[in-house]
C-alpha cells in the first residue's frame, strides 16, 4: 500500500515525522509532500531519511544535477500511484484549499488529481478551529467522504487551552489503516445501533425530549461500516447526515424506536443501544393544542417501553452493548444496568458539568464488562471512542465464548 503523507505548515509539522514512521510500521510505503510553509517548521531531509523516498517540496520540478527532469507532471503521477492521502497537520489553509478546489501548490493540485481515500488530521489554534469558515470547510470535506481525525483538547503552542491539538499518532495511523480497508474485522457482522433522543408529544405542537445529539451513535455507525459491518441505524430526531453505507430508519418516539428495534433484532449479531430514550411519555396525547391559562398545569406521564431490557431478554448469543449516562456513581450504576438489562457491556459516561458528553464531539467513558472487567477510555473524539468500543466488544465476545 502506498500512502502520500501531506505535511502542512503548522507547529505540529514535527509530529508528522512520527506519523511517517507509524504508517510504515503498518505496512505503508510513504512518500511525503511538504507545503512551503511546512518547510519552515521541519526539513524535507527528515522525511526523506525516515521514509527512504524523495520528499516533494514544489509543484515545479527542477532539473536534477544530471540535467534530467524527474517528471514534468509529477503531481498526476504521484496521485495515480497512491492508495491513500493522509494530511497531517492539515492547516486551516489546506482545509480551505481542499474544500474549494484551489490548486496553487503541489499538495492541493495532487489532492484534486487523487481519487482514493483521504484522511485529514487538522491542527490549529482553537479560534481558527471554531471559526465558521473552518467549520463550513470541514462539513464540505466530510460530505465528500473524507475521514477527519478531529484534534484533541489541550494546551496549544499559542498558549490557549481548547480543541486544536493534533490527534494522537496512533489514532491517525489507525484511521489510515481503516480508510484503505485494511481493517475489516467487522465483516460478516450486522450491527444494529440506536442513536439520538426520542421526542414524546404532549399535544400536536409540544414534546418532551433530551439533550442527546446522536453524535456517539452516528460515530459508532460510521466506524462499524468502515470496518466492514452491515449497519442498521435506528435514529431519533437529530441534525446529522447518515454515514455512508449505513441503512437508517428514522423514528420519533420511544414507542416507534421500540418497534423498529424489535423488527430488526433477528438480523443483528451486535446490538448497540446508544440512544437516549425518553423514560416517560403521555399515553393519551390530546389532538388539540393545550391552551395557556394562568393555572398550574400537571401532566401524568407513563413509563415508555424499556427497549434495552426487552432486547436483553431476546438477545440470545448476540452481543448487547448498552449506554448509561449518569450524574453520580458511574461504575456502580453501569454494573446495575449490566445485571438488570442482561447487557454484555455498558458504556458509562458521566453527564452534567463541564465534561458533559451531550452535544459534544468528544467523550470520556468507562466500559464495564460482564466479565467483571472495566476499561476507562481517555477523553477523545467520539469516532475514536467508537473504535475502541468495537475493539473491546470483539475481545469480550472471544472471552465469553471461551468461558462457555
Ligand atoms: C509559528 C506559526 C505557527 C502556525 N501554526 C499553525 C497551525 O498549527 N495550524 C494552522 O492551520 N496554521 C498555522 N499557522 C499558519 C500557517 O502556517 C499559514 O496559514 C500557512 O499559509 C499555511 O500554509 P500551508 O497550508 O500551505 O501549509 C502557523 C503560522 C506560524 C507563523
Amino acid at each position: 500500500m502506498r500512502a502520500v503523507l501531506g505535511v502542512g505548515g503548522g507547529i505540529a509539522a514535527y509530529k508528522a515525522a512520527e506519523l511517517a514512521r507509524a504508517l510504515m510500521e503498518r505496512g505503508f510505503a510513504v512518500q511525503t509532500v511538504m507545503t512551503a510553509a511546512a518547510q519552515e517548521f521541519i526539513t524535507p531531509l527528515t522525511f526523506t531519511s525516515l521514509t527512504g523516498q524523495k520528499t516533494i517540496t514544489s509543484l515545479f520540478a527542477r532539473e536534477s544535477a544530471e540535467g534530467t527532469l524527474a517528471s514534468a507532471v509529477e503531481h498526476i503521477g504521484v496521485a495515480q500511484g497512491a492508495d491513500l492521502l493522509v494530511v497531517a497537520p492539515a492547516t486551516a489553509d489546506l482545509l480551505a484549499k481542499f474544500a474549494h478546489g484551489l490548486a496553487g501548490d503541489f499538495l492541493s493540485t495532487m489532492y484534486l488529481a487523487f481519487t482514493g481515500p483521504v484522511v485529514l488530521a487538522p491542527a490549529m489554534n482553537t479560534a481558527m478551529w471554531e471559526h465558521a469558515a473552518t467549520r463550513a470547510n470541514l462539513e464540505t470535506l466530510r460530505r465528500r467522504g473524507h475521514v477527519i481525525v478531529d484534534p484533541q483538547d489541550g494546551l496549544l503552542a499559542c498558549g490557549t487551552v481548547g480543541p486544536g491539538r493534533l490527534a494522537g499518532i496512533d489514532a491517525i495511523a489507525g484511521a489510515a489503516v481503516e480508510a484503505v480497508g485494511l481493517r475489516r474485522d467487522l465483516e460478516g457482522e450486522t450491527v444494529l445501533i440506536t442513536a439520538g433522543p426520542t421526542r414524546e408529544p404532549l399535544d400536536p405542537v409540544r414534546f418532551v425530549s433530551n439533550r442527546s445529539s446522536g453524535k456517539m451513535g452516528y460515530a459508532l455507525a460510521e466506524v462499524a461500516a468502515r470496518r466492514g459491518a452491515r449497519v442498521l441505524l435506528v435514529s431519533g430526531p437529530v441534525a446529522l447526515e447518515a454515514p455512508a453505507g449505513v441503512d437508517v430508519v428514522r423514528v420519533e418516539t420511544a414507542g416507534e424506536m421500540h418497534d423498529a428495534v424489535m423488527e430488526r433484532i433477528e438480523e443483528a449479531t451486535i446490538i448497540v443501544k446508544a440512544a437516549a430514550v425518553a423514560d416517560y411519555h403521555l399515553s393519551h396525547v390530546p389532538t388539540h393544542k393545550m391552551k395557556k391559562t394562568a393555572m398550574r398545569l400537571s401532566l401524568e406521564l407513563d413509563p415508555t417501553p424499556d427497549i434495552l431490557a426487552e432486547v436483553g431478554q431476546k438477545k440470545g448469543d448476540r452481543l448487547l452493548i448498552g449506554f448509561a449516562a449518569e450524574t453520580d456513581n458511574l461504575v456502580e450504576e453501569a454494573r446495575r444496568k449490566l445485571r438488570t438489562k442482561k447487557c454484555d457491556m455498558v458504556v458509562a459516561n458521566l453527564v452534567g458539568g463541564e465534561h458533559t458528553a451531550f452535544e459534544s464531539d468528544e467523550n470520556e467513558v468507562v466500559l464495564v464488562m460482564s466479565t467483571g472487567e472495566t476499561a476507562p477510555l481517555k477523553r477523545a473524539a467520539k469516532r475514536e471512542i467508537a473504535g475502541e468500543i468495537f475493539d473491546h466488544a470483539l475481545k469480550l465476545r472471544l472471552a465469553l465464548h471461551a468461558a462457555q
